[in-house]
């Protein structure tokens, strides 16, 4: 089964993102506390990044904390804190070495100055990496971006008729990134929670039930066997052969 999937050639996304949902419960199942499934969900960064290396994506885009995750118990938001920046410890010197290029979407101001440190410094050694470039959503919120970018727009001084979905994309978190072909959402929930929400317009979704934590590289070569299949047609018709 495995070698004839392989056999298959695939149409590889150019950007894949991923909405890493269910650690709560992959924790509540086993009775241990929800922070012990945030830690489990860290494990499986380094598998399902290098698979993006090996299969040739460009971009993966990784929704870590939303906007509205604030609203969590304090103990979960503070430890989500401390997990974030225990993954930049301890992941940072070999994605750097494996060519990954580190950017965040969202806003940095509303974290710890050492910790948004730590995130600038990050960006700054990988700045060169051209292999693949992670965004990782961190305090990000689909709704908040475009907000942020109308007030941006706004102080610059640009016109109205100046504005166009171009002029719009460059304004936004992930300026310089293209769409996402992929949406990737684990643990059965079918909703998009406030991700790339302009960006996202075109993206070929798929869900799984599968925890975030037990996530891996088979989970997503089969997510992107599935996009291999799709018909994207962009409200078109297809071209004739
Ligand atoms: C996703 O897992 C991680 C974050 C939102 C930070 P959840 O914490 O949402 O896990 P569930 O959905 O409660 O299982
Ligand atoms: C979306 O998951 C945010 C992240 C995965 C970071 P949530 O668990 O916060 O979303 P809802 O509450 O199920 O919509
Ligand atoms: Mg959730």
């Amino acid at each position: 089964m495995a070698k004839d999937r392989e056999a298959l050639p695939m149409k590889i996304p150019q950007h894949v993102a991923i909405i890493m949902d269910g650690n709560g419960r992959w924790a509540l199942s086993r009775s241990l506390p929800r922070l012990a499934g945030h830690r489990a969900g860290t494990e499986n960064l380094r598998r399902v990044i290098e698979a993006c290396v090996e299969l040739g994506v460009q971009y993966l885009t990784l929704y870590a904390f939303s906007t509205e995750n604030w609203g969590r118990p304090v103990e979960e938001v503070r430890g989500l804190m401390r997990i974030l920046e225990d993954v930049i410890d301890r992941e940072m010197a070999e994605l750097h070495k494996n060519g990954v290029q580190l950017r965040h979407i969202g806003e940095l101001d509303r974290i710890k100055p050492s910790l948004k440190k730590k995130v600038l410094e990050a960006i700054e050694m990988t700045k060169d990496n051209t292999r693949l470039v992670l965004n990782v959503a961190f305090n990000y919120g689909g709704r908040d971006e475009i907000v942020f970018a109308i007030r941006n727009m706004i102080e610059d001084g640009v016109s109205a008729e100046d504005v166009t979905f171009d002029l719009v994309n460059r304004y936004l978190f992930t300026a310089g990134s293209p769409d996402p072909d992929l949406i990737i959402r684990t643990s059965g929930e079918l909703r998009g929670s406030n991700f790339l929400i302009w960006q996202g317009a075109y993206a070929e979704w798929y869900f799984t039930p599968i925890f975030w934590p037990d996530f891996g590289k088979d989970e997503l070569k089969t997510a992107i066997e599935e996009y291999s299949q799709r018909n994207r047609r962009f409200g078109q018709v297809n071209k004739k052969k």
